[in-house]
């Protein structure tokens, strides 16, 4: 189709329906799997038909337990351990399939595990862990970049049930320490370095450093893979992984996992400064990033599939390690950035290993679009059946040059909206079954209860604007929060109730039932996909030395989605300046990471405040994006109003002294 047809289309016609030649291939081929799926007499049985597919050690007994609500149990009673559902059971049929396919940033360097090797690996690191002391529901941190070392430690830890925590490789030393002190973790896992557009990164400084500032957790060894053959510092806790893996055994039993143990804790942003501790089990989990996987990516034993995510997310955790390879899935995992050595670097990756399904964000769609076609030109990209979207709203004009440049007209695309605690997609087209529509993350998976509510907790009229909800629990949902069950239930379980789920997200349905997600109604904020929270950078401002108050809003950009905009109020008889301006981002990266860097801060002598001196954010974004500002006959000091908006008017990005 090309793009004046499309424009010529009216807004509701521009469906896309699944191509014959995609359905006629399709796992799954019968529309009635929605009905039987909500179904009363369906429900159990579709999630256990799933479940039947793995291999427990001991038979569930029970399907759901919902004796101690929002407490939720799957599975009950079953035993079953991840790691050899993701490995040892594909030995008979797929010992010398490729697992893990991998692709190093410097041109050329290509690493491929079999599942054998993925076996030998897993199982003699699982080993290391154990003569380390590590046993089950030990935690473990793993501060690893994209390299094949990070699936291994993750399924060595679940082979053994330890519990890992995977803190994102470019997080900061001082986020990375928070969250080894809230889990007490006491093995840290990392590497000497890794390539991130052609620098080298130095992880084992970075991870040095956290180290320092530990308060409660005290880490026994650190265990340094060698990527990047950086020069480190050793201290006698530290061990190399190759060192320590040269006279370990290949054989490790795997651990007898209770359904309802934990497998690991994957931390995200909040309302407040705390990240949060998300918990995910076993049995559940695992039979939801199973289902999903085979169902929304139409898996088939020949496919390369390419998820591009980081591992450190939970995208990665699902869509590239334990849904595709409790599938028997090829992964491509590729260690660095879309535009090193050059801007047609996933384009050439996708051909010379022939992906089939790729995977990715609406943020680095916008990136390729404004990058423009001449990247695709030398590359086939025909091998490619079907695409993916995650992470936030993607724009129709992302979709339809997704579909039209990289899908090349006839790959269907799903758009699939979930989040951390639900552990997969949620509302998400079945590919063979669903028609889309650009834009919508269509309709909620087989089984799943989702709604949007008004305020009194009415579901919504079609086009009316609520809350989106999940109205039954699923297998793949999180437990609870680490040590935090309060906050568990006051975040999740109590702005409509215990029984429902309270997502964070706005929403509106459409006349057909499509789900359109709008965006977090909470102190939540995407800037590039990634979710951070205000409030832990407004925290990490007001460290910074003379700050008195600081602000922290969004503003749409054209490529991230959002971007960061701070304003910050310099204590009594303080002049701010360039410098200063520098001093709050440097520290924002430093407590956060660089996913967290500001597009703006704008200094001013005060902020607009409500006569109780509440902060009026609404008022700041409306002056960041340069929208109508409204009415401001609440507020205390409305003169600071066109100060602000004048000096902002004049700049567009970096540090501006307003007044
Ligand atoms: C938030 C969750 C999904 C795993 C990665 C992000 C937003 C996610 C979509 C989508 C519209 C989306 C929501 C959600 N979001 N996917 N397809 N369409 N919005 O997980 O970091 O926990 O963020 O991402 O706002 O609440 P997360």
């Amino acid at each position: 189709m090309s793009d004046d047809e499309i424009k010529s289309f009216p807004e509701k016609k521009r469906m896309f329906y699944p191509p014959r030649k995609f359905v006629e291939q399709a796992n799954l081929r019968d529309p009635s799997v929605y009905s039987r799926a909500t179904s009363e007499e369906g429900w159990e049985i579709f999630w256990e038909d799933f479940a039947k597919d793995l291999e427990w050690i001991v038979p569930w007994e029970k399907f759901i337990d919902t004796s101690n609500i929002p407490f939720y149990k799957f599975f009950v009673g079953g035993r079953i351990n991840v790691s050899y559902n993701c490995i040892d059971r594909h030995l008979e049929t797929k010992r010398n399939k490729a697992a893990i396919i991998w692709e190093g940033e410097p041109e050329g360097e290509t690493r491929v595990l079999t599942y054998q090797d993925l076996y030998r690996e897993v199982s003699k690191f699982a080993n290391v862990l154990k003569s380390l002391g590590v046993g089950k529901g030990d935690r473990v941190a793993i501060y690893l970049p994209m390299i094949p070392e990070l699936p291994i430690a993750m399924l060595a830890c679940a082979r053994i049930g330890a519990v890992h925590s995977v803190v994102f490789a470019g997080f900061s030393s001082q986020a990375l320490a928070a969250r080894i002190d809230d889990a007490k973790a006491k093995i840290l896992i990392t590497c000497d370095g890794y390539y991130r557009r052609g620098k080298i990164i130095d992880q084992k400084a970075r991870a040095d450093e956290a180290l320092k500032h530990l308060k409660e957790a005290k880490i026994d060894h650190t265990i340094v893979a060698k990527r990047a053959e950086n020069e480190v510092v050793f201290s006698e806790k530290d061990l190399w992984w190759h060192e320590v893996v040269m006279d370990s055994s290949q054989k490790c039993t795997v651990e007898k996992m209770d359904a309802e143990d934990m497998h690991f804790i994957i931390y995200t942003s909040g309302t407040t400064g705390k990240p949060k501790g998300v918990v995910h089990t076993v049995g559940g989990y695992l039979v939801y990033a199973y289902a999903t996987t085979k169902t929304i990516f139409d898996l088939k034993e020949n496919d390369i599939y390419w998820c591009t995510a980081d591992i450190g997310w939970i995208t990665g955790h699902t869509y590239i390690v334990y849904g595709p390879l409790s599938n028997g899935a090829t992964i491509l995992m590729y260690e660095g950035a879309p535009d090193t050595p050059h801007k047609g670097r996933f384009w050439e990756i996708i051909e010379k290993h022939h992906v089939t399904i790729f995977y990715t964000a609406p943020t680095a769609i916008r990136l390729f679009m404004k990058w423009g076609e001449k990247y695709l030109e030398n590359y086939d990209l025909k091998s490619l059946r079907l695409l993916g979207s995650v992470g936030e709203p993607i724009n129709p004009e992302a979709w339809w040059w997704y579909h039209n440049n990289i899908g090349g007209g006839n790959c269907p695309i799903v758009d699939t909206w979930w989040q951390t605690e639900t552990g997969g997609a949620v509302i998400t087209p079945l590919p063979s079954l669903t028609p889309l529509k650009p834009g919508s993350a269509t309709k909620p998976f087989p089984g799943i209860f989702v709604d949007v509510f008004n305020e009194k907790g009415e579901p919504t009229k079609p086009g009316e604007r609520g809350y989106l909800v999940i109205k039954r629990p699923w297998p793949g949902m999180l437990r609870t929060l680490f040590k935090d069950p309060e906050r568990y239930v006051s975040t999740y379980w109590s702005r409509y109730g215990k029984d429902i789920y309270f997502s964070g997200d706005a929403a509106k349905k459409d006349e057909d039932g499509y789900i359109w997600v709008i965006g977090r109604v909470d102190d939540a904020i995407k800037v590039a996909g990634h979710r951070l929270s205000t409030m832990e950078i407004e925290s990490a401002v007001l460290e910074v030395k003379n700050v008195a108050e600081a602000a922290v809003v969004t503003r749409p950009h054209e490529i991230k989605g959002n971007e960061i905009v701070i304003y910050v109020t310099p204590k009594e008889g303080v002049e701010a300046d360039e410098e200063m301006g520098k001093k709050v981002i440097l520290h924002i990266r430093e407590a956060i990471g660089a996913i967290a860097t500001p597009g703006l801060v704008v200094f001013t002598s005060d902020l607009p405040k409500t006569r109780s001196g509440k902060i009026m954010r609404r008022i700041l974004r409306a002056i960041a994006s340069k929208d109508e500002i409204g009415d401001l006959s609440t507020l205390a000091n409305p003169e600071i109003v066109e100060t602000l908006d004048n000096s902002v008017k004049r700049g567009v990005s970096g540090v501006i002294i307003a007044g």
